[in-house]
């Protein structure tokens, strides 16, 4: 979920004080540690994760990553018909939360997903208790088994991410504030998870997420994928890398501009909600955001000035949707007042998450580190970083191409009453992305796909790309349509078409 909705948030903080040395794009891999060859016998990884500790952590370490432990833990919660576990990855003073519910189905055999929600900022709590978790929580002080949820056929990973987010933290207030640097913690995260877990080594692996989710997994991915060079010299096992999905996401902002517009002044999807007045005024400020834009930040990226772009975007295309609508800008079919927006994201489960996430004897049984404070669905501190270094506004989409380009899938699907990562400019990214499967993937036709013989939504596929749109769904398409979502992922689990 995307949360700094409230766009004076992101420009002001943009505006006003970011920083001056965000020219410099970090690059992968200053990692602490090296891969360096191991002794294999020095080393025995867990067969069987059953045999850990319900009550408590099992640490563990590995010669391949010596600066990175795993804390981990069995934890009989939210789904009794799997195994389910949850720890921490300590990379040095910074550790993230994760917790790992193996299949319904074949944990032997299905493939590992793993999920972050976005923000940034935002807690994968969230998809979990209220989106394709084993459970969803119903009240502030329980939680109930979950049918459509994303592990009937894959084991899955549900990460707090960056450090500062959920129940991840760090020793001495260390933070990250770009995708690029966190994607360095995935990588070793996912690095080492293999490496432990020897049953799942080598196993079909998958990058999914969520609203920002659209920045962080392409990332995220590239990073997993570049590391493998250094895994295989190490005498590792690479990382199976299979595919990555994103739903509703913010992935090439340049392409994404006019849809702010005509999400809400066009029939789009819903007839238009803003009036007249309004929309010839946003529509008259497209072609200087875009020029300004494209300048700043798109053929080089300078600081000051894409920030200076960025506010004037904000202000002209996408305030008004705040001042001038009472829509909830993730589901546009829905009302929503700023107080309720800032409350609870338009969505009052996200508290009764919260509540549930407060309770010690959950955290006790979670084993969530005692440093860690209340329950926050969102961290408004890790938010304004991102948004100080103008991390949103970076040509996210050339990892995408990338990653096509080495046989790596991508599904990007979008519930189409959603406003703020909306499917018209999704659509557009997809179509414009240069890649060598472009003209393919743009000559192939929109056409319908089914769920029980019923249109759920519009479909395209070519050489291993494929958009979705997912019809009277917002932006957290497995909260509002749960079977479709599901339909969906065991689909392009399996390799089928839609
Ligand atoms: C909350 O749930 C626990 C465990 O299911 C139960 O023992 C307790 O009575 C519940 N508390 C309330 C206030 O419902
Ligand atoms: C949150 O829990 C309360 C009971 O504690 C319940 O009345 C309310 O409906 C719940 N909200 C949501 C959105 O589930
Ligand atoms: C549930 O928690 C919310 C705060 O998150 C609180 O406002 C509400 O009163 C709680 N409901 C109950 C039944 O305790």
């Amino acid at each position: 979920m995307k949360w700094f909705s409230a766009p004076t948030a992101l420009g002001l903080v943009s505006v006003l004080s970011f920083s001056l040395s965000t020219g410099a794009q970090q690059t992968f891999f200053n990692a602490p540690g090296s891969y360096a060859s191991y002794d294999e016998g020095l080393f025995t990884p867990l067969e069987d994760l059953s045999v850990l500790s319900e009550t408590q952590f099992t640490t563990l370490s590995h010669p391949a990553f010596p600066a990175y432990s795993v804390r981990v833990k069995k934890s009989n919660f939210c789904d009794e018909s799997v195994k389910a576990y949850t720890g921490y990855i300590d990379i040095q003073a910074r550790h993230l939360f994760f917790y790992f519910f193996e299949s319904r189905n074949n944990p032997e055999k299905d493939d590992v997903i793993l999920w972050t929600n976005g923000g940034p900022g935002c807690s994968s709590s969230l998809g979990l208790f209220m989106e394709h978790g084993p459970c969803r929580v119903v009240d502030n002080n329980t939680t109930k088994f979950h049918p459509e949820s994303w592990n009937s056929n894959a084991n899955m990973f549900f990460i707090d991410q960056p450090i500062g987010v959920g129940f991840s933290y760090a020793d001495y207030g260390e933070t990250v504030s770009t995708t690029e640097e966190a994607a360095v913690d995935i990588a070793s995260f996912v690095g080492i998870f293999f490496e432990h877990f020897r049953k799942f080594k080598g196993r079909a692996f998958h990058m999914a997420g969520e609203s920002y989710g659209g920045r962080y997994i392409p990332v995220f991915a590239s990073a997993v994928f570049d590391q493998n060079k250094r895994l295989e010299e190490g005498g590792v096992t690479p990382i199976n890398l299979k595919s990555i999905m994103i739903g509703n996401g913010i992935t090439d902002f340049y392409a994404m501009i006019e849809s702010y517009w005509a999400m809400v002044c066009t029939p789009a999807s819903l007839a238009p909600v803003l009036d007249i007045g309004t929309c010839v005024a946003m529509k008259q400020a497209i072609p200087r955001c875009k020029k300004w834009l494209k300048e700043n930040c798109v053929d080089q990226f300078d600081a000051i000035n894409c920030g200076a772009s960025a506010t004037f975007c904000d202000s002209a295309l996408t305030g008004p949707v705040f001042t001038q609508s009472n829509k909830n800008p993730y589901d546009l079919s829905k009302s929503c007042s700023a107080e309720e927006l800032n409350l609870n994201l338009c969505y009052p489960i996200t508290m009764n998450i919260s509540s549930y996430l407060d309770i010690p004897r959950v955290r006790s049984q979670l084993g969530v580190h005692p440093k860690v404070g209340n329950f926050k669905s969102c961290s408004n501190a890790v938010g304004i970083a991102f948004a100080q270094q103008l991390d949103e506004y970076r040509p996210t989409q050339h990892y995408v191409a990338a990653l096509l380009e080495r046989g790596v899938k991508v599904l990007i699907y979008v519930g189409t009453l959603d406003w703020i990562c909306n499917h018209v400019g999704n659509q557009k990214w997809t179509e414009e992305l240069e890649w060598s499967g472009h003209e393919a993937f743009v000559d192939e036709p929109l056409r319908e796909w089914t769920v029980d013989g019923k249109k759920a939504g519009l479909t395209r596929s070519a050489n291993g790309l494929t958009y979705l749109t997912i019809e009277g769904a917002g932006h957290m398409v497995p909260y509002d349509k749960p079977k479709e979502a599901l339909k969906m992922v065991n689909r392009w689990l399996d390799g089928k078409d839609f």
